[in-house]
């Protein structure tokens, strides 16, 4: 089932009036446009009060969940126990970070704007209010937004939830918005940009996967007043939205002049590590069809753009076969000029988005296992695993999607126990990258296909 956009009647009330209606879609189209740009500047249009400010024990502070309410009401303490945002500040006085920094001549990375911009929740000077503090790092208001204007409004009795949201409160229930956002700092983008020097300086690799992601500390349980208030919740749909907004957000730092290249060369980090970073040895190269690239040459880092295809090989075949030849145009432009290569990625670019609507609307259901497997298949029997990269997105694919129904209860109990250790043996196949074999990647995709009948 697919979640449909928050334009429903105000919480706990069945019944709206047809004005308040019109006044929700208004609202609704207004702050929502499904597309807008610009999660940080939505982030950061109100001023931002504090985690101190959310955590009164009859607000979010419970030590344990609400019995009787909606929301669990223990949020603050399960952020702060168990949510790595709330030690992603701490994160910076390490050891490691003070390696990273010192190399990078940055000085303390508790001072430095770069590292505070994804490890804090970091709004301009004049925007953070009286409790608020840099130390709380990744807060509340990193994810929902400057809560100065809802702060005492949405706990309203039967409250107009797109009111709310005109007021500052970020939908993080609605995939495409909640995918721009985290990518804002588990992706980089042109605001918050993460640099092969960073890299280079002994900075993790990052690695993001929308569906797997949202469900690894979460202070949020999705039951049936969720799906009242919210909508439906379908992980395989996150998964596919995730891998749009991803290859729409590498396509879009591709294009920027300044964010996108570093003297001579474009910025690395948007290319596959494992094209550079392997033993001379090796003796590995063979042909990718996806990119049509010949040896020994730097390749964009694609996978999402692949596994986008693999989303279209289920919600619309023909736009998959569109998106693969507009995916080789601009690898091969990558060899010609920057002009080409800024044509091509903004070509994709307009294919991509133009495919989110359908993909949104899409209901994606238990069939979409299998015609995900064998696509993957298809790729795997004509090389195109060949990099790391691809296909550790491809086993987080295979993952969010039997997970998504296994949660939904639409496979059986043998069925899905069958799964998961065909998942297990998955990514185990990926777990070292520097140890990659594709055949062995192979052969354990094929295996949980088998489990998949
Ligand atoms: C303001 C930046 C920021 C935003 C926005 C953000 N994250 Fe994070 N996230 C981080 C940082 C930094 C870490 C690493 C924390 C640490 O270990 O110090 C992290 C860690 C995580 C981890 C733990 C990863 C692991 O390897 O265990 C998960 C899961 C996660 N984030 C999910 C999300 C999701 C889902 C969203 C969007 C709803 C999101 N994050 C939005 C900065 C952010
Ligand atoms: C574009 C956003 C971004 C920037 C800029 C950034 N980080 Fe990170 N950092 C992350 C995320 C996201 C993670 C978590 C990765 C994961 O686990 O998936 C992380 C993880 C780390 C880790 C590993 C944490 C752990 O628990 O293992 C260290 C150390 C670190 N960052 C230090 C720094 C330092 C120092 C800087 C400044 C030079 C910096 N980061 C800049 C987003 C960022
Ligand atoms: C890394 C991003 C992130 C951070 C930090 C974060 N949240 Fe959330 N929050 C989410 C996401 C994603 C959801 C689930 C989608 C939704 O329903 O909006 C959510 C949902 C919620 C919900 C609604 C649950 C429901 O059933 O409707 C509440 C309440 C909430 N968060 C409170 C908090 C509080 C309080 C804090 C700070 C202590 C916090 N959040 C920190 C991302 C975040
Ligand atoms: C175009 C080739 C190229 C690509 C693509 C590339 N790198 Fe690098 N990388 C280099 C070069 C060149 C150096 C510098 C080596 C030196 O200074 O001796 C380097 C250095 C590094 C180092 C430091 C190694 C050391 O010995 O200290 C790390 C870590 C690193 N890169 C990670 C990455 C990651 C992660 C990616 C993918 C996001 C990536 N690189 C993509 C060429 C590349």
């Amino acid at each position: 089932m697919v979640q449909t956009p928050e334009i429903g009647p105000p919480l706990g009330s069945k019944r709206a009036s047809f004005a308040s209606w019109v006044v929700t879609i208004l609202l609704a189209v207004q702050v929502l446009p499904l597309h807008a740009a610009g999660a940080v500047e939505q982030i950061f249009a109100h001023k931002h009060l504090g985690p101190a400010t959310c955590a009164s024990s009859v607000c979010h502070g419970a030590n344990q969940r609400g019995a009787s309410s909606e929301i669990l009401l223990n949020e603050f303490s399960v952020w702060q126990q168990t949510d790595p945002h709330a030690r992603s500040y701490a994160t910076l006085g390490s050891a490691d970070s003070k390696r990273i920094a010192t190399k990078l001549g940055l000085g303390d990375p508790r001072s430095a704007a770069v590292c505070l911009d994804c490890h804090t929740d970091a709004p301009p000077e004049a925007m953070r209010g009286d409790k608020f503090l840099i130390t709380d790092g990744v807060g509340c208001e990193a994810c929902h937004g400057g809560s100065e204007q809802w702060i005492s409004t949405h706990t309203e009795a039967g409250r107009d939830r797109a009111k709310t949201l005109a007021e500052g409160l970020y939908p993080t229930d609605q995939p495409v918005a909640r995918a721009k956002l985290c990518l804002s700092c588990h992706m980089g983008t042109r605001d918050r940009m993460i640099t092969h020097r960073i890299m280079g300086a002994g900075h993790p690799r990052l690695s993001f996967e929308l569906d797997t992601f949202t469900w690894l500390n979460p202070h949020y349980e999705i039951d049936e007043d969720y799906v009242r208030r919210k909508g439906e919740f379908n992980g395989a749909r996150d998964w596919a939205i995730g891998q749009g907004i991803s290859a729409v957000n590498l396509l879009d730092i591709l294009t920027d002049e300044r964010k996108g290249w570093n003297g001579i060369f474009p910025e690395l980090v948007l290319f596959d590590c494992h094209a550079c970073h392997r033993p001379m040895s090796g003796r590995q190269w063979g042909p990718r069809p996806g990119t049509g690239l010949g040896p020994g040459v730097v390749r964009l880092n694609d996978a999402n753009l692949v596994m986008f295809r693999h989303v279209l090989s289920v919600v619309d075949p023909r736009a998959g076969e569109d998106l693969m030849a507009g995916t080789r145009a601009l690898h091969q432009a990558t060899l010609v000029s920057r002009e080409r290569t800024f044509a091509a990625a903004n070509a994709l670019k307009n294919k991509v988005e133009g495919q989110l609507d359908k993909v949104a609307a899409y209901e994606f259901g238990p069939e979409t296992l299998g015609k995900v497997l064998d696509s993957l298949i298809r790729d795997a029997d004509r090389g195109e695993f060949r990099d790391f990269a691809g296909a550790e997105q491809a086993a987080l694919a295979a993952q969010s999607v039997v997970v998504a129904f296994e949660t939904a209860r639409q496979l059986g109990d043998a069925d899905a126990a069958g799964l998961r250790a065909g998942v297990d043996r998955l990514y185990a196949s990926v777990e070292k990258e520097d140890a990659y074999n594709m055949a062995n990647f192979v052969s354990a995709l094929k295996s949980l296909r088998a489990s998949a009948r």
